[in-house]
């Protein structure tokens, strides 16, 4: 009876082994993490993950840019990355006679290989565990957090400069993990020649647009591709007509034999930013308070863009990438703020708080909760007024056109500007209290009937535009931020012992530290979800999707002609064209490679499904999923549509 029951439990254990993928880990620390990965399907060691003395994973992934990653995919430095990470370089080409944006963009041979001043990639050398360096000196207890700060800031800046000393596009940073529990040392090898070698048309890699983003079914062909050059040494030089294909010290080999449910997958990149281990009350603050006054401010903007985009397609150029920008958060905030009620996190974090309360008392850390809500309590309220300020008055690009910020009047439409202004302007009034309004405001606002009347003045001066804009700047930028930056200092120093006392109230639980950009490994499988009852969402997408979704008069659906051209020739019904997986990702994940249990790639990651996205404060393992685009589409486009076939000759494929 015992016997049968052990061994259900077992069976149990072993069938579901795959629940909780949450987690983005630290590389150098896989060790500790590689057991349980080839348990679940890897057939990699630790040091073919993450090496200091061989060629490893690592060498052949890269910080793209200041926020994306991205993988090299040949031994001549040729990377790829997504679309919307590239997007920018591809613009600053485009012109109306090439639009490359619009019709894509193909070198025949590297001679047309487009440099793109200021893009970087870095290379990651080693990263190393500096706690003790970083805080020599220091004395718990005797010294206070100013100085404990200026400590950790000489001991950083020493550390950074020996790291570099060698030159060659070295750069060093020392990061804080486990909000300062911890810190590492990371050193990169920075290259600054990187060119334009391939973009499909935005047809297909921003196919679905707007409509698709966060979701599932997806269907966009998000990649581009680019070359890294170097010096005839292979090291970092700017550019110049002299410079050759960067060797790297490891490249990865392509697999096409494709996904299917419960894979083994990980993806090895750069995540932004995520913070799972906060109070409930900031969790509370963002479900009930920001997301949904944000969301609300970005509706009213969004329509009023959208009314005049689709009167005009010279509006809609001028307009579509700002509207992107806006959109793109938007829909984020509205899959959170969904899904952190119907995971319902706050009590979720209620009841844990209610045990580590228990534990805590007697400890050094019994204070610890009741310090958060206190300091969440002081800091809400300012806080709240910061974001309305963000999303409201520097929003409204007449203000920031005045305020000396750089703005492009190319992409400048008054009429949008006008609207955006009395709406988000009457939003700023009418929802903050005047305590969080300057003088100069209160004062204006009473000389005027309306905002409509307000607004004619501020656009047709300059003067009134720039004391406006001026007044708001200085008082927000002043008093407001300098005390929400002292109760942020004054929370990042009390979540350092909160973050410690969990370690210790859950000794047995592995922790992994919140993104801040710095390399991860997040593993998992391929799998579908249930967005909601009675639906289930199969977890790979195909060309069949695409044709369903073609429309010629829905500018987010309208395909290449000779798209369909080739898909009426048959065959290619079942072309595979993205896939979900439960790989723990966020914002920075944006071009990294997913790989298979060999370590081959398989595909990129460029997206997360929206009702997943509370995973940046939450992971829940039911609907968390990160969508990839199959690497199998990304050389179906290279051949059929870009007619680029000779760049798969430097790939090496596997199967
Ligand atoms: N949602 C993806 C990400 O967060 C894709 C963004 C591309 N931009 C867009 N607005 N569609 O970055
Ligand atoms: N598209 C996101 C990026 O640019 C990745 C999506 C996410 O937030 O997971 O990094």
């Amino acid at each position: 009876m015992k016997k049968t029951f052990l061994l259900t439990v077992f069976l149990a254990v072993a069938l579901f082994p795959l629940k909780a993928d949450e987690g983005m880990w630290l590389p150098a620390l896989i060790s500790q993490r590689i057991t349980d990965m080839q348990a679940k399907g890897l057939k990699l060691s630790a040091e073919d993950i993450y090496s200091v003395n061989q060629a490893s994973l690592k060498d052949a992934v890269v910080l793209f840019g200041s926020g994306c990653t991205g993988e090299l995919v040949s031994d001549e430095g040729l990377l790829f990355t997504n679309h919307h990470c590239g997007y920018g370089y591809i613009q600053k080409h485009s012109s109306v006679e090439h639009d490359y944006l619009k019709d894509g963009f193909w070198a025949l041979n590297r001679s047309q290989e487009l440099p793109n001043p200021g893009l970087t990639v870095r290379f990651l050398e080693r990263m190393e565990d500096v706690t003790d360096l970083v805080l020599k000196g220091y004395k718990p207890g005797k010294m206070d957090e100013a100085d404990r700060i200026k400590i950790v800031k000489k001991n950083s800046d020493k550390l950074k400069e020996q790291a570099v000393k060698d030159g060659n596009g070295l750069k060093a940073s020392v990061e804080a993990l486990y909000y300062g529990n911890q810190y590492f040392l990371f050193v990169f090898r920075e290259y600054r020649d990187v060119r334009l070698v391939g973009a499909p048309p935005s047809s297909i890699g921003k196919f679905g647009g707007e409509t698709d983003n966060w979701m599932w079914p997806r269907h966009t062909g998000d990649f581009s591709i680019f070359r890294i050059y170097a010096g005839k040494d292979n090291m970092p030089a700017d550019y110049s007509e002299d410079n050759v294909p960067y060797t790297p010290k490891k490249s990865l080999k392509i697999s096409r034999a494709g996904v299917k449910e419960g894979d083994f997958t990980f993806v090895y990149g750069c995540p932004g930013s995520t913070q799972e281990y906060v109070h409930s009350e900031a969790v509370k603050y963002i479900s009930q308070v920001s997301d949904p006054e944000k969301i609300a401010l970005r509706t009213m903007r969004l329509q009023i863009m959208k009314k005049y985009m689709d009167q005009s397609q010279a509006v809609r150029i001028q307009y579509s990438s700002k509207y992107a920008g806006v959109a793109n958060a938007w829909k984020k905030w509205q899959g959170e703020e969904k899904g952190l009620k119907k995971m319902k996190t706050v009590a979720t974090k209620q009841a844990y708080e209610a045990r580590f309360r228990e534990w805590a008392r007697g400890t050094q850390y019994k204070d610890v909760l009741d310090n958060l809500a206190y300091l969440y309590e002081e800091r809400n309220a300012l806080y709240r007024a910061y974001e309305y300020y963000n999303e409201t008055v520097r929003s409204i690009e007449r203000l920031r056109m005045v305020s000396g910020r750089p703005f492009d009047m190319k992409d400048y439409y008054q009429p949008i500007d006008e609207e955006t202004f009395v709406a988000l302007m009457e939003a700023f009034d009418k929802n903050l209290d005047d305590a969080y309004k300057p003088a100069y405001f209160l004062q204006k606002r009473a000389e005027y009937d309306s905002m409509e009347a307000w607004k004619d003045d501020v656009f047709a001066s300059e003067e009134d535009a720039r004391a406006l804009s001026d007044a708001l700047d200085a008082f927000f930028a002043g008093p407001i931020v300098s005390k929400v930056r002292s109760l942020n200092e004054s929370l990042q120093l009390t979540y350092r012992d909160y973050m410690r006392a969990q370690m210790e109230f859950e000794p047995e639980k592995a922790f992994y530290p919140d993104a801040n950009l710095t390399l991860r490994v997040a593993y998992g499988h391929v799998e579908g979800y249930r967005p909601a009852d009675a639906i289930y969402y199969h977890p790979v997408s195909t060309l069949r999707g695409i044709i369903e979704k073609d429309n010629p008069d829905i500018f987010d659906y309208n395909i290449p002609q000779t798209l369909r051209d080739i898909y009426a020739q048959g065959g290619h019904e079942d072309q595979p064209v993205c896939f979900l997986a439960t790989n723990h990702t966020t914002g920075g994940n944006s071009g990294s490679p997913v790989l298979n249990a060999d370590g081959n790639l398989i595909g990129i990651n460029f997206d997360r499904v929206w009702e997943g996205t509370l995973s940046d404060l939450a992971f829940d393992p039911d609907v968390c999923r990160n969508i990839s685009l199959d690497v199998r589409y990304i050389l179906f486009i290279i051949k059929e549509i870009g007619h680029a076939g000779y760049l798969l000759d430097e790939m090496c494929f596997v199967d």
